[in-house]
């Protein structure tokens, strides 16, 4: 198949930018949690990316479990119902959980999320995430970690998917319009 790069149209942001900026939040979670250890929960598929880069990038233990939920299917718009497709294998009650997401556009997927995570009787349950979209502050659900506000426009890579493809793209970038033809 030909090359990813020649589908970009405009990168956002650059691998060492998302990068640079993840150091300063896993330095924020650090001290946040000095007296705990958190249970990063990432929200497949989108944040496996930022899982795996956030999780290494902190000094304290942390530990990982995964969700699947899916509101887009293979689309680029919300189909605004979300499908529960895995649970966890984690016990979260007593536990300080942190969402961790790719990225936040209308916040439909995690205001679902976080009202079925909150009944389990979590200690804490804060959210994490690399991108979010202006519409989302229209949304109730509050988020304690951003990485970059972005426009609404439709972005692509680190975990951002259209279609399924470019998850493996290291920047956060628009797609040419050709890709969409
Ligand atoms: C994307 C993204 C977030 C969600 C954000 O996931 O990874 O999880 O949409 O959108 P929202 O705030 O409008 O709900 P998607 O449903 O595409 O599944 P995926 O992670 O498997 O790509
Ligand atoms: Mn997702
Ligand atoms: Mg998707």
């Amino acid at each position: 198949t030909p090359d990813i790069a020649g589908d970009i149209a405009h990168e956002l942001y650059t691998p060492e930018q998302i990068a640079d900026r993840l150091a300063e939040i896993a330095a924020e979670i650090d001290s946040d949690y000095a007296d705990t250890e958190p249970l990063l929960v990432g929200v497949l598929n989108g944040a496996v990316m930022v899982m795996a880069d956030l999780a290494r990038a902190l000094k304290s233990h942390c530990q990982m479990d995964w969700m699947a939920v899916s509101s887009y299917g293979s689309g680029t718009q919300s189909s605004g119902v979300v499908r529960f497709l895995k649970d966890l294998t984690t016990d979260i009650s007593g536990r300080d959980v942190l969402v961790v997401e790719d990225i936040i556009d209308t916040g439909l997927t995690l205001s679902y999320l976080v009202s079925n995570l909150k009944s389990r009787g979590p200690n804490s349950l804060e959210i994490m995430t690399m991108f979010r979209k202006p519409e989302a502050l229209q949304n109730s659900v509050e988020v304690k970690y951003v990485g970059f506000d972005i426009p609404n426009e439709f972005v692509v890579g680190y975990g951002l998917d259209y279609d399924g493809r470019y998850r493996n793209y290291r920047g956060l970038s628009t797609l040419d319009p050709k890709v969409y033809s």
